[in-house]
């Protein structure tokens, strides 16, 4: 057996390791940097309470993305240094977000230990290679982000560290083949456990959704089905699930060999960036000749975001959460015993507002990133929540998971059209959506993002609005001056959340304008960013009238559209014409 010695390492602080809304996010060549990497970690392990890293088991992985392999090595011989009992590593050191958060949750070793926490290796939607993104982050017990206090932490760390540990004299461990490696340090034995990415996941849904509905649906002649996974990690899980287990046909299956570089593409499942998948559902703008198929997905480069379309039709992300929470009870046997209640983020849409209303379920406004939807799952105050940035999820982790999203949409096919698998049409996609604006209305909405803006003249803009709200017959004056037909404006404010758990309180989590007639404006500077600033501006309408709610999107708010960017004087203080990306 190896005998590994451990090395103390002087170090100085690099600038800017402020952990962002998920993680720490930096071009490659910025992780590159001797020491980068090693301070982040050192940092991290350091913020740690001691028993969750001495003779700790924790997991290191990520979405494949270029420089995993060499981190997962240099993780490995720091958490050995820093007196870890155990690295569990997925094999070719994947696992999506998700999978991570199941695993520390669910996952037992061989000699009954769980996991304390995990490195997540991913930069999420950004792209990948070697001149694109990185990022790492810190995953509790609880199998959710670190939250605030700690990342705070880790934080204060990165800019006073002097020292790392590393076992510099481990050798390499081959993460490409399932197994135990045993070595024996000055503080005892460490292993690296390599183990199957997918069996913990997959488990855990079959645990949650009714595999045999959704076998018969996808048997269904009828019923067509595809999958993007854009080269991200979800490639592995979509083809375990989809084609091993539910038996749908391998050319469903898009783009789904995880690749480092995710084949030079933006892993980013939106209409923008997921195109092949948006061309073959028909809504590709272009003449298309095959019949798109009934449902496509996609997901980002780690699986927790997901995309959610029907033959030439988008699902908003703001409407997928709603129509999900609106029949989960129904339709997905982990719901059957009823709802705990509902969140969703800030600037997501309040289409789950007006059914957790009609249901009578608790409902909660939180900030954006998914850390906020943890602490009210643990104190089991909620069971089904999402995002409009195309994340979904619910209390079965802690993290948005792509897949789920999928499960839950071809559970609730499979329940409407149970009795129709034989019939002559099946209900579509749009058909449910449809009924469900119907029942509900329909928040039409769009989000514009201006990404790499100078950071000094984002922070002017943002500025210019806190002003602006300051007086409220001011804003509806020019309002009034730019579109008559837009509603007043009856609230503004800077979003500030006091957590229900543990009363924390986040400030400045964007600025909403909030109209008379249900519509709302919101701004707020991107967490995520790894380059400049993104300004994001999200823009919502209701419309209760059944015979309205069938509009074109951007048609419907353009006076909405307008108004903010005049109001905001966006081009004035960013110099764009354009947002870079409209969702
Ligand atoms: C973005 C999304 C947010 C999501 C986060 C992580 O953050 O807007 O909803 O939780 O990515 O996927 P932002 O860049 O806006 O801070
Ligand atoms: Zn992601």
């Amino acid at each position: 057996m190896v005998v590994f010695g451990i090395s103390r390492k002087e170090t100085t602080p690099f600038d800017g390791q402020k952990p962002g809304t998920s993680g720490l996010r930096k071009k490659v060549t910025v992780f590159q940097q001797p020491n980068y990497l090693h301070n982040f970690v050192q940092a991290t392990f350091n913020a740690l309470p001691d028993d969750k890293v001495k003779g700790a088991s924790i997991v290191v992985s990520g979405d494949g993305r270029y420089f995993s392999k060499d981190a997962i090595q240099i993780i490995i011989k720091m958490a050995a240094a820093n007196g870890v009992r155990r690295v569990w590593v997925g094999q070719n050191g994947l696992l999506s977000t998700p999978a991570v958060s199941a695993v520390i949750r669910e996952r037992v070793g061989a000699d009954g230990s769980k996991a304390s926490g995990a490195f997540i290796l991913t930069a999420s939607h950004n792209p990948g290679g070697p001149h694109e993104d990185f990022g790492i982050k810190y995953n509790m017990e609880n199998g959710g982000p670190a939250p605030e206090a700690v990342t705070d932490k880790i934080f204060a760390n990165t800019k006073s560290i002097k020292e790392y540990f590393i076992a510099e004299d481990l050798p390499d461990v081959d993460i490409s083949v399932i197994g135990l490696t045993s070595f024996t340090g000055p503080e005892g034995p460490f292993d690296v456990d390599v183990f199957d990415s997918t069996s913990d996941y997959v488990k855990l849904m079959k645990e949650i959704f009714d595999f045999d509905s959704i076998r018969k649906l996808l048997a269904s002649p009828k019923f067509t089905f595809c999958y993007d996974a854009l080269h991200g990690v979800a490639g592995i899980y979509a083809k375990r699930i989809f084609v091993e287990e539910l038996s749908a046909d391998e050319s469903s299956l898009m783009n789904c060999v995880p690749k480092e570089d995710f084949g030079g593409g933006h892993p980013d499942p939106n209409l923008t960036y997921a195109k092949e998948l948006v061309v073959r559902m028909g809504l590709g703008g272009g003449g298309h000749v095959d019949e798109p198929p009934e449902f496509g997905a996609a997901a980002d480069g780690d699986a927790d975001r997901n995309m959610v379309l029907g033959k030439r039709f988008f699902v908003t992300p703001s409407d997928s959460v709603a129509i999900i929470a609106a029949n989960a009870v129904q339709a997905i046997p982990y719901f059957s015993s009823g709802l705990k209640g509902v969140a969703r983020s800030m600037p997501t849409s309040a289409a789950l507002d007006v059914v957790a209303r009609h249901l009578n379920l608790k409902f909660f406004e939180v900030p954006t990133g998914w850390k906020f939807f943890g602490n009210l799952m643990d104190a089991g105050m909620c069971s089904i929540c999402g995002e409009e940035s195309f994340g979904t999820g619910s209390d079965h982790i802690r993290e948005k998971d792509g897949i789920w999203a999928v499960l839950a949409w071809l559970s609730i096919l499979a329940f409407k059209n149970k009795d129709k698998l034989h019939g002559e049409k099946l209900v579509s996609v749009e058909d449910i959506v449809r009924d469900h604006w119907s029942i509900y209305g329909r928040h039409y909405y769009t989000r514009y993002d201006y990404e790499n803006v100078d950071a000094g003249d984002a922070k002017e803009l943002m500025a210019h609005l806190v002003k602006l709200q300051a007086s409220l017959p001011d804003v509806n004056g020019m309002i009034k001056g730019i579109r008559s037909d837009v509603s007043n404006v009856v609230q503004a404010d800077e979003f500030e959340y006091k957590d229900p758990v543990d009363s924390s309180v986040s400030k400045h989590q964007g600025i909403r304008y909030l109209f008379e007639d249900g519509s709302r404006l919101v701004f707020r500077l991107s967490g995520t960013g790894s380059v400049g600033a993104t300004i994001r501006l999200y823009i919502e309408q209701y419309e209760k009238d059944p015979s309205k709610t069938g509009r074109d999107s951007q048609d419907a708010l353009a006076p909405l559209v307008e108004v903010a960017l005049k109001l905001s004087k966006m081009q004035e203080f960013t110099g764009r014409s354009a947002p870079t990306v409209i969702t």
